[in-house]
Order: structure tokens, then sequence, then C-alpha cells
């Protein structure tokens, strides 16, 4: 047997003995957009730390809990919080989450996160659909033994953000006058930011905006068959294109400032997802 497939079991049996709820959809809140969860008709709630073996952050502003409830009638699961890679643990256990939602019956994922702007047109408090990533600054979750209850060694990542999913949230952005940047996410370890050379660097790469989660947790969620789609909350412009240094405060000012058309444009698109 897997171990980290065991560990995955043993959080879904934990979880089941103390809620049957099923949702369609899986929604991962980024850095200062926890408040989100608020706006769903919530039914249930547990914290990460009633999970057995499941990993809980240490980060100031990612209180840590999965949110049942409903988005008009569709049913939802929200996580308030999730590890990062650069808390030490192994990234099998940052991606555990993405897979026990999953297993919880969630068939799409709508990952959310705060992003520094690389792309020069970029200002903070805008809204990058995620199109593409870069993984390579981040290490792989699916290296080790192959998990076959969850998917195949060696799966095509050619169209991780789902068309379709993008299409609604594009859609969605316009009916609602909701100005939506789009472009490609790079995820790197942190947990220091990049440094300016770092960040010319990822702009030549073709990468919009950098951030320090999302990409592992999409790559897992392919795997394991979920169509995936996500948005950037570009919260600062990179290392080098502003005037301040960077700090983790301004993460939240700039997610106070996105929030009520990040609220309206996840709640719509979610609506939209023909479910
Ligand atoms: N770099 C990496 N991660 C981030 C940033 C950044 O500039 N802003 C918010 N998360």
């Amino acid at each position: 047997m897997n171990s980290v497939y065991d560990k995955l079991q043993n959080c879904l049996h934990c979880v089941r003995k103390m809620t049957d709820f099923v949702p369609e959809v899986a929604i991962v809140l980024g850095s200062g957009l926890g408040d989100y969860a608020d706006t769903i008709d919530i039914k249930y709630e547990i914290d990460y730390s009633a999970i057995d073996g499941f990993p809980v952050s240490t980060v100031p502003g990612h209180a840590g809990k999965f949110i049942f409830g409903y988005i008009d009638n569709i049913p939802v699961v929200c996580m308030k919080g999730r590890v990062h890679y650069y808390e030490g643990y192994d990234v099998s256990e940052v991606v555990l989450p993405t897979r026990l939602m999953m297993l919880m019956g969630a068939k799409i994922l709508f990952l959310t996160n705060a992003a520094g702007g690389v792309n020069t047109s970029f200002h903070a408090g805008d809204l990058m659909l995620i199109k593409d990533h870069i993984s390579v600054f981040a290490p792989n979750p699916l290296i080790g033994p192959n998990i076959d209850e969850l998917g195949v060694r060696f799966p095509d990542m050619s169209s991780v953000y789902d068309r379709e999913l993008q299409a609604v949230i594009r859609r969605t952005a316009a009916e609602n006058n909701i100005f939506l940047q789009e472009g490609n996410y790079a995820q790197l370890t942190g947990p220091s930011f990049e440094s300016p050379a770092e960040i010319r660097l990822l702009r030549t790469l073709g990468c919009d905006a950098v951030g320090m989660s999302t990409v592992v947790e999409a790559i897992a969620a392919n795997h394991c068959g979920m169509r995936v789609c996500g948005i950037s909350c570009i919260s600062n412009l990179a290392a080098g294109m502003g005037e301040r240094p960077l700090c983790h405060e301004e993460v939240q000012e700039a997610a106070d400032m996105a929030a009520p058309r990040f609220k309206r444009l996840v709640t719509e698109s979610v609506k939209g997802f023909g479910l």
C-alpha cells in the first residue's frame, strides 16, 4: 500500500464520520480572500485540526477550515486557508486537501490566490484568470510511487485549466463589468519574495503573475481527473517593479480592495458552470 494514499483514506474516513455532504465544486480561498466563505449558505464546518493527519497552516491569516454549503443550489466545499510548501510540509501533504475534496465528490476545483504582478500592464487589485502555469520552480506533487487509484503515472498537462470553465469565468466577468486580466501563473517555493532579477527572468519566460501556491494543487487535481480553473488576485507589483519593498500586509489590503469583484466573479461563475 501507498502511505500517501493511506493517509488520504484516513482523512476521508475522519471527514465522513462528521458529515456526508457531497460537494460538486471545491473552492480554495487564497491569502486575504477567506471572507468569501461568508457569502455561501453554510451548512457545516470542519476545522482542519479535527481531521487526523491533516496539514494545518502556520501562516497568520490562513485560519484553517473546510466550509460546506451552497452557492444557489450548488453544493460546494470551501477551503478557508491552505498549507504551503514553504511551511516545511512535504509536497504530498500540500496536495492532500485537493485530493481529499475530490474523494468527497468534487468534480471541479476552483483555485484562488494572491499573487505578485509580473506583467507590466497589471495593477494591484486586478483579478487575473489563470490560463496556464509554470511549475518548474516548484516540486512536482506527483513525485514518488504513483497512486494508481487516483491517476496515471505520466499525466498530460496540456490543458490543466479547463477551457469551458475559463470561458464561463471570462463571460461572467464581462457580464458583470469586472475587468479581468489573463495570464500564466508561476509557483515558486517562497517564503522569501523574489529578487528583481528573478522577476525579470520570469517575465522573459512568459510569466504574468507569481505566487507560492496553486500550481502543485492544479497538477494533483488534473492527475486525479478534476476540472480545474483559477483566479489570481494581484496583490502587488512584483519585486523591483514598484517603489516600496514587498510585505505580507499589502496582500490583505489588495484583497480587501478586490473583495467585492472577487465575490461576484466567483459566485456568478460557479452558477454559470452549468451544474
Ligand atoms: N511574490 C510571490 N508571492 C506573492 C507575491 C509576490 O510578489 N504577492 C503575493 N504573493
